[in-house]
């Protein structure tokens, strides 16, 4: 569960990432395909080389949905529920793939935020990623 103090966390972080959308999704789906090579079989259609297009235009797809979530942090399993549909029905993604984009996720943040990466805001983007994630892979059940 995030605190009322995650939260706020949570929002502030998410104010920095908003004006780099595409540098910022572009790099998670970069360090996840490469560190966790097996991710890369969802997206046997795409051009998956350094700077692609396509890369960048689903990373920022990625993010702008992460934001969604970030603005009803006390609603989200109705604001993420279309892509939850998508992602348990069509595109079938393995719930632990959640976990590898978080993960990749946080590194971006971290490498870009440096010192303001505070273990706090570490552990309250983590709590985030979770539940969304819990949110994504609900519909599998
Ligand atoms: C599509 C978000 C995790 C595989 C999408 C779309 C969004 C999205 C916004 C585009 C939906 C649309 O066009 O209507 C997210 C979020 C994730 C997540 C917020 C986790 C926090 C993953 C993971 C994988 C994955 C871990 C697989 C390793 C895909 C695929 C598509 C997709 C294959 C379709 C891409 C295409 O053909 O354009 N996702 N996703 N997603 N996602 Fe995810």
């Amino acid at each position: 569960m995030l605190t009322a103090e995650d939260k706020k966390l949570v929002q502030q972080v998410w104010e920095k990432v908003s004006g780099h959308q595409d540098d910022v999704g572009a790099e998670t789906l970069e360090r996840m395909f490469a560190a966790y090579p097996s991710t890369k079989t969802y997206f046997p259609h795409f051009d998956l080389h350094h700077g692609s297009d396509q890369i960048r235009g689903h990373g920022k797809k990625v993010v702008a949905a992460l934001g969604t979530a970030v603005k009803n942090l006390d609603n989200m399993s109705q604001a993420l529920s279309e892509l939850s549909n998508l992602h348990a029905y069509n595109l079938r993604v393995d719930p632990v793939n959640f976990k590898l984009l978080a993960q990749c996720l946080q590194v971006v943040l971290a490498v870009h935020l440096g010192k303001d990466y505070t273990p706090q805001i570490h552990s309250a983007v983590d709590k985030f990623m979770s539940a969304v994630a819990s949110v994504l892979a609900e519909k599998y059940r």
